[in-house]
């Protein structure tokens, strides 16, 4: 009898505790939120304009978003809260050094996006459960994998409960290029294939109504894809 263990699944290693450690360590700044790739902002934010464009939602108002794993709300200022005049962005993000960044009024003068601001809430996704169809988006980027599989199920059915009618659940993550997902010590994240992507999302009993690789980022860095999501 073979004494071999099977791999551990690489998000077996998740520790929210050291996830929050380290977030923590980081600068509440541009840079701090992408790993010293600030300049990637401009193209990453003109990506989701264009992807957001395609999906050719009902803007009936009212328009509220959630910005998930926000950190110090770089997606918010530049992208959701000028999506409208109407919207509202609620904020979704644990490390509250961050979430002080966007209550600083001067930090959203200049986008005239400082009462777009609705709630902000230090939690975890792990543990966050939005209103019952109560977002017209959900924005999820650059931070479902600090969730276990198991937890980004749980978390994606209680998101397709919070969408009003015609509303959407958007996940923009790091794509492995590896033939498996890759775990990440530094933070305590794990970057997943597409094909996990796509069967976590079957099993959260979402249906894809859009998706597409981020243009124009460094070879250097993983590929990046955003996922437009709808309850079955
Ligand atoms: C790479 S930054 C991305 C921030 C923002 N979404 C952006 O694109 O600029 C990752 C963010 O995920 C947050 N985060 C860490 N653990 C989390 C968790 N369990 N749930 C939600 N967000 C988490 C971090 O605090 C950090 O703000």
């Amino acid at each position: 009898m073979s004494t071999s263990e099977a791999p551990k699944p690489a998000d077996a290693e998740i520790d929210t505790q050291k996830q929050l450690d380290y977030w923590n360590s980081v600068e509440a700044t541009p840079n701090g939120m992408l790993g010293g790739y600030e300049h990637i902002s401009r193209i990453d934010i003109q990506g989701s304009k264009n992807f957001f464009a395609k999906l050719k939602l009902d803007r009936t108002p009212p328009l509220r978003i959630a910005d998930c794993g926000a950190g110090i709300g770089r997606v918010t200022k530049n992208f959701l809260s000028k999506i409208n005049s109407e919207v509202i962005v609620d904020i979704i993000e644990p490390v509250k050094k961050f979430t002080d960044e966007i209550a600083k009024p001067e930090n959203f003068v200049e986008e005239k996006a400082a009462g777009k601001i609705g709630k902000i809430v230090n939690v975890g996704l792990e543990t966050w459960t939005p209103e019952e169809k109560a977002y017209w988006i959900i924005w999820n980027q650059w931070c479902v994998g600090h969730l276990t599989d198991a937890a980004l199920v749980e978390y994606l059915k209680r998101c397709a409960g919070g969408i009003k009618d015609g509303g959407m659940i958007v996940v923009k993550e790091n794509i492995s290029n590896c033939p498996d997902d890759v775990y990440d010590e530094i933070d305590s994240s794990v970057t997943r294939t597409d094909h996990k992507f796509r069967a976590l999302f079957k099993e959260a009993g979402l249906r894809m109504v859009k998706t597409e690789v981020q243009r124009g980022m460094p070879s250097s860095l993983f590929q990046v894809r955003s996922y437009a999501l709808q309850p079955n």
